[in-house]
């Protein structure tokens, strides 16, 4: 059946088993539909609101949560705010999808459980433990220190949740007299038929990550290990994640506005992450979730943060796969799937170009994709703008510098600027370096056309295609 977010109410709660259990699970439900419902209207009037990049039906959102691939369907889950365009009321939000492309939304997995003393539902994940079913792990805030929680899916398709019995599963009793702050964002992982789950915090303003290993199968009691990773400078680390690439292990954190990443190997004797190589992921970007598509690949969903408040603020970057150079650099690349979105496209060949190109009339619109393969030449500057004339982004090239609107410049190591980029009305995700330098950009507000510029002398353009995109679909009518 078709879920039909939209019309979700007490009836159809009822004959879903969403309800089943709780009358005050499927009034918060029911509270949090009609509340996102009243908002839909503005949220789908902005203009400048992105368009194929994963978001909420309406209102605020943040982190991703918990992304699962489960018997066919990748479910996503965020940081929903229902009452309001602004951050507050943490709920789960959840959507699925057979692609990551285009989406369906479905009903708020999990809200606070106000009869339990909770205000916020906070991040965390979802760990399929071997035989069982998935298993969401968050930390639960109210009026106590945080705590971490689990909840259980009532049915398959991953619909309804209920709160585990067993809450809290993990409280900051088992760190002894060892204090961490802000702790947070439970995320699990297995290694060795050992099943482990990281925190974020701050332990004597130093950020970490704490390990904690599971004592029974049910995942419900956890042994504090200590300090996984000390973050090199950061005061405190937010939803770390980390995965498993050949012999080598990538860890991600949050703090300070960035997604980092470290890469390097995990002692399980000491339960220790050494860190041979650091690294910024999607630079602006925050709070990232990895997920193992099923292919195998290992995607990487993080949260954009926005300027606009217009019934909605919040989308997540696009879908990257994480690779690895010799190097031990993380190279991030956009989704194949995501050419799904491709409607036009134009092939401006190899050429020179001194002054501008305007590709307004190939490229119409603010929802495109670029490929570009350029060697500067003479140009001391290169830059893309949009059909208003603002600058999407500049390359000196004498100093090797790109400048992304809005961001600190960063220093290319080729001298050739090869880019990937897509534009989505107010949203900027950029790719450079093979993957090496990834970068989201909020560029504010909507601008139709594309042009670019080479000033100051004659670059030559070795490719240069641009597609024109289309809107990922969201709630699309398929069976369930
Ligand atoms: C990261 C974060 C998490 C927290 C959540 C609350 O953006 O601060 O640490 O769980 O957002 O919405």
């Amino acid at each position: 059946m078709r879920w039909g977010w939209a019309l979700l109410t007490a009836g159809t709660l009822a004959m879903t088993n969403v309800q089943s259990g709780s009358d005050e699970r499927s009034e918060a439900l029911v509270k949090a539909n009609a509340a996102t419902r009243a908002a839909m209207t503005a949220a789908e009037a902005d203009p400048s609101r992105p368009s194929f990049h994963f978001h909420a039906p309406a209102q605020w959102m943040n982190d991703p949560n918990g992304p699962i691939y489960y018997q066919g369907w990748y479910h996503v889950f965020y940081q929903f705010n229902p009452y309001g365009d602004q951050w507050g009321n943490m709920h789960w939000g959840h959507a699925r999808s057979r692609d990551l492309v285009d989406w369906e939304h479905l009903p708020v997995a999990l809200w606070p459980s106000k009869s339990l003393g909770e205000d916020h539902v906070y991040s965390g994940s979802t760990f399929l433990p071997p035989g069982g079913k998935p298993t969401i792990f968050y930390t639960s805030i109210g009026n106590r220190a945080p705590e971490q929680w689990a909840a259980e899916p009532l049915d398959d398709q991953l619909i309804g949740w209920r709160k585990s019995p067993a809450n809290p599963v993990l409280t900051e009793k088992a760190h002894g007299a060892t204090k961490i702050d802000e702790w947070r964002d439970p995320f699990l992982f297995r290694e060795g038929g050992q099943t482990y789950l990281l925190t974020g915090g701050s332990h004597e303003g130093h950020g970490v990550v704490c390990v904690y290993a599971a004592s029974d199968r049910g995942l419900t009691k956890w042994r504090f290990l200590g300090e996984l990773f000390r973050h090199p400078d950061a005061n405190d680390v937010e939803c770390p994640n980390i995965a498993k690439v050949g012999d080598r292990w990538i860890l991600l954190t949050s703090s300070h506005g960035k997604v980092e990443s470290f890469v390097g190997r995990l002692d399980l004797k000491a339960m220790r992450f050494e860190s041979e190589h650091r690294g910024v992921l999607a630079d602006n970007s925050y709070a990232s979730q990895l997920l193992r598509d099923r292919n195998g690949r290992l995607v990487h969903l993080a949260w954009v943060r926005m300027s606009e408040h217009h019934g909605w603020n919040g989308c997540l970057s696009l879908p990257s796969v994480l690779t690895l150079a010799k190097d031990g650099t993380i190279l991030r690349n956009p989704l194949p799937a995501l050419t799904k979105l491709r409607e036009s496209k134009t092939n401006a060949g190899a050429r020179d170009v001194s002054g501008e190109v305007d590709l307004g009339k190939e490229v119409p619109g603010d929802q495109w994709e670029l490929v570009l393969d350029l060697d500067p030449g003479t140009a001391s500057t290169i830059e893309i703008r949009r059909g208003t004339g603002d600058s999407v982004l500049s390359y000196d090239a004498r100093e090797r510098r790109l400048t992304t609107h809005g961001l600190a410049p960063v220093t290319l190591s080729g001298g050739m600027l090869r880019l990937h980029l897509f534009v989505d009305r107010s949203v900027l995700d950029l790719y450079t370096e093979g993957g090496a330098v990834t970068q989201v950009a909020d560029l504010g507000t909507a601008s139709s056309g594309l042009r670019l510029v080479a000033n100051g002398g004659t670059a030559k353009i070795n490719r240069l295609i641009a597609y024109r995109l289309r809107a990922a679909r969201f709630d699309p009518p398929r069976g369930g």
